[in-house]
Parts: C-alpha cells; sequence; structure tokens
C-alpha cells in the first residue's frame, strides 16, 4: 500500500470521479466502512448518505456510539430491531441464519435506497473479504448482496484492495476516533453468530453483558476478543441449582481474520474475566474459554 496520506488524496479524487450525483453507503460502525463514509464525506459532501441499520444484534452502547460519531453526516438511522428479531425466531441453522439476517439487511437498505433514489452504492469490501467470499466457506452478507438487489449506477469500494491492518492505518489517518481505529472486527450478522441456536431476546441481553466484560478486561490486545453463548448447564448460585448459560470466552490473534491462533492468556486474567460473567450475570452458571485455532475452528461461532 502507498502511504496513508497518499492513498486518502487518491481515494478522495477516485471516489469524486467516479460518483457522479449523490450516493450511500451502508455504515455498521465497522473501521471498513467507517473509513470509506469518511473518505467518501471528504470527496463529495453532503452527496454522501450513510444509512445505519440497526439490527438488535450489536453489542452494548455500540448503536449510541455509532449515531455519536455520525452525527456531523447526513446519517440516517433505521431502526429494525423487532424486524430481525420477528424473523430470527425458530432459526436454528447457522447458514440459515446468516442468510435471514443477510436478506432483511437487504430489504431493509433497498426500502430506503428507493426512497432515497440514489444511484451509487459505496461499500467497505476490504480484500480478504473477497477472498473468502470468492472461495465460499461462509456467506458473508455484507459482498455482493446489494448490488445484486438494487440496479445501482455505479458501485465504488475504495478499499477493496486492503488488508484490515492497512485500512487502521488509513483511519488513524484520517483522524477517527481510536473506538473505531481499533475496533476489533465484528460480524455482519453481529451478535446472531455468536449465539448456538436460536436468537431470543435473553440471549442477546446476557450475550451483551458477558461481551462488554471481555472486552473491559482484554482491551484492544486481541485481534478479537469477545463472549459467545453455547447453551445451558447446570450450576450452583448461593445454595440454589441453576440451569444457567454457559458462556464461552474466545481471544483470538489473526493478521487478517483468514487464520487464528488462540490467544495465550495469563491464568489469572483469565479467571478473572470468568469469575466476573458468572458472578455478575445472574442466570450464568458456566464460563469457558475456547483454545481453538483457526483452522479448524472458524472464528466466530456459526
Ligand atoms: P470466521 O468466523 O469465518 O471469520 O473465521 C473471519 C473474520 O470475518 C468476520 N466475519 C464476518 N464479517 N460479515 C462480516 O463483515 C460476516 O458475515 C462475517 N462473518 C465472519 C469474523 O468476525 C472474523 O474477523
Amino acid at each position: 500500500m502507498v502511504e496513508p496520506k497518499e492513498f486518502i488524496d487518491e481515494s478522495i479524487s477516485y471516489i469524486k470521479e467516479e460518483v457522479d450525483g449523490e450516493a450511500m453507503i451502508a455504515l455498521s460502525g465497522g473501521v471498513d466502512s467507517s473509513v470509506c463514509a469518511e473518505l467518501s464525506y471528504r470527496a463529495i459532501g453532503e452527496k454522501l448518505h450513510p444509512v445505519f441499520v440497526n439490527t438488535g444484534l450489536m453489542r452494548k452502547g455500540e448503536v449510541e456510539q455509532i449515531k455519536q460519531t455520525f452525527s456531523h453526516m447526513n446519517l440516517e438511522v433505521v431502526d429494525a430491531e423487532d424486524k430481525f428479531l420477528e424473523e430470527l425466531e425458530g432459526v436454528v441453522d447457522p447458514e440459515e441464519k446468516r442468510n435471514v439476517v443477510g436478506e432483511l439487511f437487504i430489504r431493509t437498505f433497498e426500502e430506503i435506497a428507493k426512497e432515497l433514489d440514489i444511484n451509487y452504492l459505496i461499500q467497505g469490501t476490504i480484500y480478504p473479504d473477497r477472498i473468502e467470499s470468492e472461495g465460499g466457506i461462509k456467506s458473508h452478507h455484507n459482498v455482493g448482496g446489494l448490488p445484486q438487489i438494487i440496479d445501482f449506477e455505479g458501485i465504488v469500494e475504495p478499499v477493496r484492495n486492503l488488508y484490515k491492518d492497512e485500512v487502521r492505518k488509513v483511519a488513524r489517518e484520517l483522524d477517527l476516533p481510536s473506538q473505531i481505529s481499533e475496533r476489533m472486527p465484528f460480524p455482519g450478522p453481529g451478535l446472531a453468530v455468536r449465539i448456538i441456536g436460536e436468537v431470543t431476546p435473553e440471549k442477546l441481553d446476557v450475550l451483551r453483558e458477558a461481551n462488554a466484560i471481555v472486552e473491559e478486561e482484554l482491551g484492544n490486545e486481541p485481534w478479537q476478543g469477545f463472549a459467545a453463548l453455547l447453551g445451558k448447564a447446570t450450576g450452583v448460585k448461593g445454595d440454589q441449582r441453576v440451569h444457567g448459560w454457559i458462556v464461552s470466552i474466545r481471544a483470538v490473534e489473526s493478521r487478517d481474520g483468514m487464520t487464528a491462533k488462540a490467544m495465550e492468556i495469563p491464568w489469572d486474567q483469565l479467571k478473572t474475566i470468568g469469575d466476573r460473567i458468572a458472578r455478575e450475570i445472574d442466570n450464568v452458571s458456566r464460563t469457558v474459554y475456547d483454545i481453538t485455532d483457526k483452522p479448524p475452528a472458524t472464528i466466530e461461532y456459526e
């Protein structure tokens, strides 16, 4: 990659050249789409319409943070939590879950696109997304789906040749807040792929709290560090036997997400995380640490 400063200048000229009118971008709050939104905002200003679809599958505090960070832009927030939950009811198959979230996301975005009547789409696709999608390992809903459904006049992918670490360098150079430039990758289908089985409001609440503890304790040290919800197991709280949730703690080191190593967290730190989750969240009975690399596991659970 060229120097971030040079990349920014080149991208701004490129976006100006490619977008002949108004453009929209699906903002996820992640570093890739945020960098693209900021580059595009610098290139076409108010002609950019960032759209944030609140799927209800985001982490604790994340929606508020996104609204705040992009408040200087023409941000359109679509609150679709109830719709996503409704369509996810009874869905247990991992690929079906991904498809339900992906399709509803596209339909929601499509409605906005029609309302706004915009011809250009800006996408935060990065290099590894394209490789994995082409390889067909898992369906990544943020790649490919939108353009097939909506007939955009042009699709612009400013960071399509960059790796994640390069996108972060650009984000720092753009002066984006560190919550964004250093933000861990977060999957498009959100917490849905960190819950085994059906997604329910109760599971989402437990997972949000558990994940916040993992992130608080690990900071930005791992490539990704998060909690997942596995199922239920028996435990004892006070002098009561309880049938509570099993939370898996996952922390991996990686360069681009294509392969990953389970992180060797010091025992004391790991124990603190596990104990806090079981103590602070009522209906959690057990915490486990996932020691699996990728391959053979994937980073996410579904
Ligand atoms: P896996 O679980 O396949 O994940 O090892 C590799 C990397 O990709 C992220 N991931 C996604 N990112 N949409 C995304 O934007 C998705 O559907 C998706 N699924 C997985 C995952 O968090 C990891 O960084």
